[in-house]
This record gives C-alpha cells, structure tokens and sequence, in this order.
C-alpha cells in the first residue's frame, strides 16, 4: 500500500471535508468525508486526525462546515450557530494551541463579515488559505532547520511530526525532508511512541514511503541508541510552546530530551509560530488524560490485568533547559527564550 505524493492529510473540497483515517495506518489508507461539524468534532477526538497543526486545520474547516449547515440568513444568527459549533470543536482536545489558534482566526473573519452569505465566504476561503498556508510555513521552517543538520547525520524523532501531523510536508520531518532535498544524507530513528503508536503507525509508514532510510525502535531503546553513538540529533515537533521555552509535546519527549542531555545529543524542536502561546503559563497548561484502554491493550489484544489503575497523560512538558534551539518558519531561536521568542513575532 502506498500514499500518493500529493496527498494531503486534510483537505476540504466540494464543501466537504476530507481527511485520512489516521487510526487505520498503517495497514489501510482509508479517506474519510464529513458534511457536519460535529463528525469532524468526532474525529479530532478519536484521532481519525491528529498532530497539532492538521487539527487546527481541522477545526477550521469545522467552521466552515457549520456556516455551511447553518440555515441563518442574516449575520447575527449566523455567528450565533458559528459560536456553538466553535464551543464543541475546541473541546475535543486541550494541549494543542494550533486548535483555539485555527478556531479565533475563523472566528475574527467571520465577525468581519457584513451579510451571512458573505460570512459563508469568508470562512470557506480562509479555512483553505489556512491549509494552503500550512504546507508554506511548514517549508520554511525545514529550510531554516536543514542548515542545523549534516551530511550523514542520524536524527531520533518521536511520535509523529510529519506530513500526517499537519495538511501536508510536517514539521520536525519537514526538516528531515528539506536536509535530504539540500542534497545531504540523512537517517532516522523513529520511536515506537506507546501508547497510541504514532512514531510506528504513522512516522515509519511516512518515511518509508517517502523513500528514507528510517530504523524503528521501542520507546524503551532510546537510552541504548545514545549511549551507543547511534543518534546524532533529536528533532520533534510541540503542541504547545510557552513564552518561557517549556515545550509540550507527545508523552516520552521529556524523557528523550533528558537522554539526549546525557549523551550531548542536540534536542530541537520545530513548530510554527501558531504553536506559540504566548498567553499561558507552563503551569497553567492542561495536559490531555486519554481512556485506560489505550495502556491496558495493543490493538485488540489485553496486556495488564482487568481493573487496573492506569494513569495515561497524553503529553508532557520539556524544559528550555533542555533544548538546543526551536526551528519556525521566521527562523531558530535559542536561550533565553523570554527574549528570543518575542522576536519572532516582530520579524517579517
Ligand atoms: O496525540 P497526537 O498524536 O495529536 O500528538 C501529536 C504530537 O504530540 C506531535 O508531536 C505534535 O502535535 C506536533 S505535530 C507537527
């Protein structure tokens, strides 16, 4: 089974949204069509799309299928039906910013608007620009993150920042695509990512595809892939990065950066600016609880015993400390974070 190269993880066309079926890879590349906000609500939930960037995507497209669906004929009806469909998506998930940041940016269109017919066109041609700008953005943040990397490096990446992760190209993998299209030679190693396996479902099955020479290890290998001189440098992607430096990002990156601390590995993280909160405290960042099952089984299989306390947050955070640089399309950015960061928002 193999993925087109054009393909887009999230797309909307025929005023439907189309998106992979992420829960089916890597055995099924299945596409799925919502005509309701709600179902695309759904989606994000169960992770039929996931990855920080495509769900913010996918909100917005959310938004545009609600004024779609919506029957108001004047303005202020209008964005009433948009304010609840608002409310639903953004509860499906709490860690990622790219969500609330896709939702507010439809939103303040909207508002824009002067007739509902005009909000119904608005909203559609913004969620698409967003989606187009997406694969943009995610270029030039690999081109900026290429020049980190050399010839023949090996790069340890977890869960899934990829193509699948966003409309299309990735972050963390965008750098590991621009490297590799700069003319030098690249390897990864993915790891597996337990619970929920997005570096083996998803970042294995991408990179394979694409043609690159990728080793797949279980989460429980990292240790002994540093300490055996087999990683280079570590690039992952974030869903969440405060004003301070502290990244939030897949459960287990914290544990990857601490090793790569300890064998003098470079830990990079790349995002696009829409991943930057600059409002939240690390602090006050709610990390996502998923159901037990995803702990207590593989796939169909049971492997702990029935009635287990299982604790399973889907992300942690990763202090600045602990980062050699943060890769966005406007450039990379080092310690002290508190003053490089800011600068982003003021370059062109
Ligand atoms: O639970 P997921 O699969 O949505 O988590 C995804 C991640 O943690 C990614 O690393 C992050 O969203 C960056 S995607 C470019």
């Amino acid at each position: 089974m193999t993925m087109p190269d054009s393909l887009r993880t999230v797309e909307f066309k025929d005023n439907k949204v189309i998106m992979i079926d992420q829960t089916k890879l890597p055995t099924k590349l299945v596409f799925v069509e919502y005509d309701d906000f709600n179902e695309v609500a759904h989606a994000i939930r169960t992770l039929i799309v996931r990855g920080a960037p495509a769900i913010g995507v996918s909100g917005a497209f959310g938004l545009a299928l609600a004024a779609l669906q919506s029957n108001a004929t004047v303005r202020d009806e209008l964005l009433s039906d948009l304010e609840d469909a608002r409310k639903v998506l953004f509860e499906t998930r709490p860690t990622a910013v790219n969500l609330g940041w896709g939702l507010e940016k439809i939103m303040s269109v909207a508002k824009t608007g002067d007739s509902a017919d005009q909000i119904r066109e608005l909203v559609i041609f913004t969620a698409k620009k967003m989606a187009d700008d997406d694969i943009k953005i995610n270029k030039a943040l690999g081109k900026h993150g290429s020049v980190l990397l050399d010839d023949n490096d090996t790069i340890m990446t977890h869960c899934n920042a990829g193509a699948l992760a966003t409309v299309a190209y990735g972050t963390a993998l965008g750098v590991i695509r621009a490297t590799k299209e700069s003319g030098k030679n690249v390897k990864v190693i993915a790891t597996e990512t337990r619970p929920v396996q997005q570096g083996s479902r998803l970042t294995a099955f991408e990179l394979k595809h694409d043609g690159f020479d990728v080793s797949l290890i279980p989460d429980t290998a990292v240790g002994y892939s540093m300490a055996n001189g087999l990683v280079d440098k570590v690039i992952v992607g974030a869903d969440r990065i405060v004003r301070t430096g502290h990244v939030f990002n897949k459960i287990g990156t914290y544990q990857v950066a601490i090793m790569a601390k300890r064998h003098g590995a470079p830990f990079y993280v790349a995002a696009p600016l829409s991943t930057i909160d600059m409002q939240t405290l690390a602090k006050d960042v709610i990390i996502e609880m998923r159901k037990a099952s995803e702990v207590t089984g593989v796939g169909d299989m049971r492997t702990a015993p029935d009635d287990i306390t299982v604790i399973n947050p889907a992300f942690d955070m990763t202090p600045p400390e602990l980062i050699s640089g943060i890769i966005t399309e406007k450039g990379v950015v080092m310690a002290p974070y508190e003053e490089s960061i800011p600068k982003l928002f003021q370059a062109n």
